[in-house]
């Protein structure tokens, strides 16, 4: 089974359907980018991944869990908030903005999840976490606190942070829309790295070169469906269906 399932997710927002059916699959260290205009429910769909978002209907699982649910004597109950997080712990997501805690230096962010969530030994959580500063370059930064660091160092310490729990599956969203240009290139290096790695990774992005050497396959969404979906070389060049070919015309 593919590590992320989804199959006919729709979501709406009152009278306002969002996500009108998504179909996805995801394989074990696939890479995928999910492209698309503004409003097309990238975001929503992720959230609804992470369990941030209930689904209308459809089902999503991930590593064969259904998300937001728990099978017991082959029927399926909808999971409790604190269930929830628990189920949780496997999806890392990194968001436009960095949501680090303002008053912990960044080791102390990396460590955070690790004991207060999973209670484990923190000398260990802390060797662990200067090793994963390490991987995303901050070594010389464990002290530091968010305010002390670029928007591009605060976002790998955001992607350290999701690693120190281990996760199964990484999601992205527009992780590098919110910094300068010249500190876009940082983070989508650790980005790369990571899916390298063999991390399994859902992302959301504009940043198209990185889609075109990263991606193991490109989704282009619009109003809530997939409208085409294939390898970066297949949908980005030579992208069959106007939606697409009209999007794509507008931020290459
Ligand atoms: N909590 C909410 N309540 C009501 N409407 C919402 C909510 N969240 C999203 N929407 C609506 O759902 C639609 C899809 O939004 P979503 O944020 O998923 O799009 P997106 O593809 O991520 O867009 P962008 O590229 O601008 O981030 C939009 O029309 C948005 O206004
Ligand atoms: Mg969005």
């Amino acid at each position: 089974m593919a590590l992320v399932e989804a199959v006919g997710v729709r979501k709406s927002f009152g009278h306002t359907e969002v996500l009108r059916g998504i179909d996805l699959e995801v394989g074990r260290g696939e890479v995928v980018c999910l492209l698309g205009p503004s409003g097309a429910g990238k975001s929503t769909f992720l959230r609804c991944v992470n369990h941030l978002e209930t689904i209308d209907a459809g089902r999503i699982w991930v590593d064969g869990v259904p998300v937001g649910f728990r099978a017991s004597g082959g029927k399926l109950f909808e999971l409790r908030e604190h269930e929830v997080a628990f189920q949780r712990r496997d999806v890392g997501m990194v968001f436009q903005r960095f949501n680090l805690f303002p008053h912990r230096t960044a080791l102390e962010n990396v460590m955070e999840g690790p004991v207060q969530v999973l209670r484990r030994d923190r000398a260990e959580v802390r060797a662990e976490s200067l090793a994963l500063l390490e991987r995303v370059g901050l070594a010389e930064k464990a002290s530091a606190h968010p305010a002390q660091l670029s928007g591009g160092q605060q976002q790998r310490v955001a992607i350290a942070r999701a690693l120190a729990m281990k996760p199964k599956l990484m999601l992205f969203d527009e992780p590098t829309s919110a910094l300068d240009p010249e500190l876009v290139g940082e983070v989508l290096d650790v980005m790369t790295s990571l899916a390298r790695d063999g991390m399994t990774m859902i992302v959301v992005t504009h940043e198209i070169g990185f889609a075109r050497s990263v991606a193991d396959r490109v989704v282009f969404l619009v109003d809530g469906a997939v409208v085409e979906t294939g390898t970066p070389a297949d949908v980005l060049d030579n992208p069959q269906q106007p939606r697409t070919q009209q999007f794509l015309a507008k931020v290459l």
